[in-house]
């Protein structure tokens, strides 16, 4: 697989849906960040790493008297180009939205969350799930040096009842680790619909969706105070130390589920 670089720039909000585990909902909740930011006015332009490709077939199949939202297919190889050639974005893209693949390496995981200003990951209520999401919360915290204190760390529960007992669960792994589940997204057909058509659930029928786009707005807001969350981070000296008690925490995590 290609260097996962990504581009920098000031002001660029730079969304990040991560968790190495497959179906969780990645690109899912990515293509709906990226058509609600669409539907705002705001230049959004969505960079898929993953082989899979859901995310620009996605954008492929999306009508086009649609918003436009720019795509990059990072994944593939390039011949010809450079690689920051290949993954420049327009200028005036104001919205990033990165969605991942499955299995990153440690390098890539730095790589690919860099600079980030949010970091979302979407979880399935499985047991099984729950374990590899904690997994990679733990290599955000320990690899990528993600700071909880700048708080650009959530987490998406995805075809999710709140009512059992893993779901309760996650949300003590959580609550230790004082990372916020901003969104629980129901079991619907309206992203599987949203899906096939390449479009959002903001661009669906408003009746049939209301629930589903209840949460979606919460994660855009959530999203939205990015600017906010970046001014108010503590870090005077410049020395970034996640506190020992987490990190005992995390270290059970990542080797659990190893
Ligand atoms: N909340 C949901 N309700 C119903 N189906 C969903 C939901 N979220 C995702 N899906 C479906 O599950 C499959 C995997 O989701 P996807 O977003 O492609 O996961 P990932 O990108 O993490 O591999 C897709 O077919 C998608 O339409
Ligand atoms: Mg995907």
């Amino acid at each position: 697989m290609p260097m996962l670089i990504t581009p920098t720039r000031d002001n660029l909000n730079k969304i990040v849906v991560l968790n190495p585990k497959g179906g969780c909902g990645k690109s899912t909740i990515a293509t709906n960040i990226a058509a609600s930011y669409a539907r705002q006015g705001s230049r959004t332009t969505i960079m898929d790493f993953d082989p899979q490709g859901s995310t620009m077939g996605w954008l492929d199949r999306r009508p086009s008297d649609l918003p436009v939202i720019h795509g990059i297919a990072a994944f593939k190889k390039t011949m010809h180009a450079t690689r920051s050639w290949q993954l420049r974005i327009p200028d005036d893209t104001c919205n990033l939205i990165v969605d991942s693949p499955a299995g990153l390496n440690h390098d890539d995981l730095r790589e690919v969350t860099r600079d980030a200003a949010s970091i979302l990951v979407p979880v399935l209520p499985s047991s099984m799930d729950i374990h590899a999401a904690s997994r990679c919360i733990a290599d955000l915290l320990l690899v990528a040096k993600i700071d909880r204190r700048d708080r650009k760390l959530a987490v998406v529960a995805n075809r999710t009842r709140k009512n059992t007992k893993s779901f309760a669960r996650l949300m003590r792994f959580l609550d230790s680790l004082g990372i916020p589940i901003i969104a629980v997204l129901r079991d619907s057909q309206n992203f599987v619909r949203s899906a096939e058509q390449g479009v959002g659930l903001v661009e669906m029928q408003p009746s049939r969706v209301r629930p589903d786009v209840e949460q979606l707005e919460r994660i855009v807001s959530w999203l939205d105070g990015w600017a906010e969350r970046r001014r108010n981070t503590t870090n005077v000296t410049g020395i970034r130390r996640q506190p020992s008690s987490r990190i005992s925490i995390l270290r059970k995590a990542q080797v659990s589920s190893a």
